[in-house]
């Protein structure tokens, strides 16, 4: 991955964040934009650019403030910089004055990063407003997930990026690229030799992928209602893990190998059934602010999914998240085919629990293996235990800050093509409107019984337990 063509790319001279009021700005990217100038990955002019008639200085005070929240100022030289970098547009997207006031206040920059921290409905005035000024010649997009909210619009707002910017200046977020642990599983896989022998239908029994958070909508009732669970994090954030645990070795050494692999993956996927899919809601949902008395939009959903290729056919995927669930984490469960014989009285699967790979993805990040060993006595039994193969390490650097960084470097490796989010769109799709009716469950469980259900013919959910986080 480090031979890559974004080494002779030509680095973004100005970075405009068009939504610099909203949320996602205030809690993800002034504590980015503070890391990378800290990092010295940020020197150049940051114009925010939303509605709000605000000052410059209005405009650093609510950055000092975001980023006084997401934790403590440890760098004020750094902070200085970042703050006398920040200049401000406000005005309405579909008003060309705004687009030559922005213009104006790039100044000499000629190669501005645009980032889109603004709702889909927004996408195209935006876009076109940059077209028709002038400023996306030699210029990055930077799209926001959810990207499109099925296949029909995920083409539409591909043809609108695609009408004024090429598709190596056009970066789709998917945070969860930008988390070291989601890395390690590229890494893990195809920088050691003793995993591929076994990462096929030969040995692996199933895969599990489990994202569950102990909290609500946390007030993004609205938001929720227009997406529900499987838009939310499993069309994108799973998919992605799912495509990186499933894809074939890249051919070569560069970022558009592991695209065309992951794509690969994403075609070769079933299209999802409505009996492929189990939906969720919390009790009590239904009493979030901005959230229809009747809803049936899921906070939980897990599926069974199937990848018709060589290397997994036969191999059933499971994934599931939800919210208000039991714990908030992150893992993936490879779970391995036990021996052929059973020569012991607690040979898997008796026990339930035969051998796996498990990645812990957060809240912290772990790479176990597990194998059974001979307890102490005359007896042939023994416990399952796991070789700790990595543990979380100091300095990871923040998804945004990572992305943000690569975007305006011209490194596409952790972004999504065009071709992937439309193959993904394409396996959602058929169940996106028609499905069974949400289960309800109970807050602090492990989402509907239903979910149950789905998995047993190959056993039964993995809960992720709460680890000891070591610093
Ligand atoms: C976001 C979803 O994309 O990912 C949220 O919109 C979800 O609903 C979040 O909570 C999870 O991300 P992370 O990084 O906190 O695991």
């Amino acid at each position: 991955m480090s031979k890559t063509k974004h080494r002779d790319a030509v680095p973004s001279d100005a970075l405009v964040i068009f939504g610099v009021s909203g949320d996602l700005a205030h809690k993800k990217i002034f504590p980015a934009l503070y890391a990378m100038v800290k990092h010295g990955i940020l020197n150049v002019p940051v114009v925010g650019i939303a509605s709000s008639q605000w000052s410059v200085a209005q405009l650093r005070k609510r950055a000092r403030d975001a980023i006084k929240e997401s934790g403590k100022i440890d760098d004020k030289p750094a902070l200085d910089h970042l703050l006398s970098l920040l200049g401000y547009v406000s005005g309405d997207y579909n008003d060309p004055h705004t687009f030559t006031a922005l213009k104006a206040a790039l100044g000499d920059a000629r190669r501005p990063a645009h980032y889109l921290a603004i709702p889909p409905v927004l996408f195209e005035a935006v876009v076109k407003g940059l077209g028709v000024a002038g400023l996306a010649d030699q210029a990055r997009v930077i799209v926001e997930k959810p990207f499109g909210r099925d296949l029909a619009s995920a083409q539409q707002l591909n043809r609108l990026l695609r009408s004024v910017f090429t598709e190596d200046a056009i970066f789709r977020i998917d945070h969860y690229l930008g988390k070291e642990a989601i890395m390690n599983i590229l890494y893990f896989r195809f920088a050691n030799s003793f995993l591929e022998p076994i990462w096929n239908r030969n040995c692996v029994a199933s895969v599990q992928i489990t994202l569950a958070e102990d909290f609500g909508v946390k007030g993004r009732g609205a938001f929720y209602e227009s997406a529900g669970c499987l838009r939310d994090v499993i069309q994108n954030h799973l998919f992605q893990i799912v495509a990186l645990l499933a894809m074939e070795p890249p051919a070569y050494q560069g970022y558009g190998a592991v695209h065309s692999e992951k794509a690969k993956v994403f075609q070769a996927m079933r299209p999802l059934r409505p009996d492929d899919v189990v939906r969720g809601q919390y009790a009590g949902y239904r009493k979030e602010p901005d959230v229809a008395k009747h809803s049936d939009v899921e906070t939980f959903c897990a599926l069974r999914l199937s990848i018709d290729s060589w290397r997994w056919e036969g191999v059933p995927w499971y994934l599931r998240s939800g919210k208000c669930l039991a714990a908030t984490a992150a893992e993936v469960i490879v779970e391995l085919k036990p021996p052929p014989q059973r020569l012991f009285d607690d040979s898997a699967p008796a026990d339930g629990r035969a051998n796996y790979l498990r990645f812990r993805l957060s809240p912290n990040t772990a790479v176990a293996l597990a194998a059974r060993v001979k307890r102490a006595g005359k007896e042939f039994v023994g416990d399952q235990r796991e070789l700790y193969l990595l543990e979380q390490q100091p300095g990871e650097a923040r998804p945004y800050e990572r992305l943000l960084g690569d975007a305006m470097a011209g490194n596409g490796a952790l972004f999504t093509r065009e071709d992937a989010v439309e193959a993904a769109w394409a396996v959602v799709d058929p169940v996106l409107e028609k499905h069974h009716r949400v289960h309800s469950y109970k807050p602090g469980s492990w989402g509907p019984k239903q979910a149950d259900a789905l998995i047993a013919a190959d056993g039964s959910w993995y809960n992720p337990l709460l680890e000891k986080v070591t610093k």
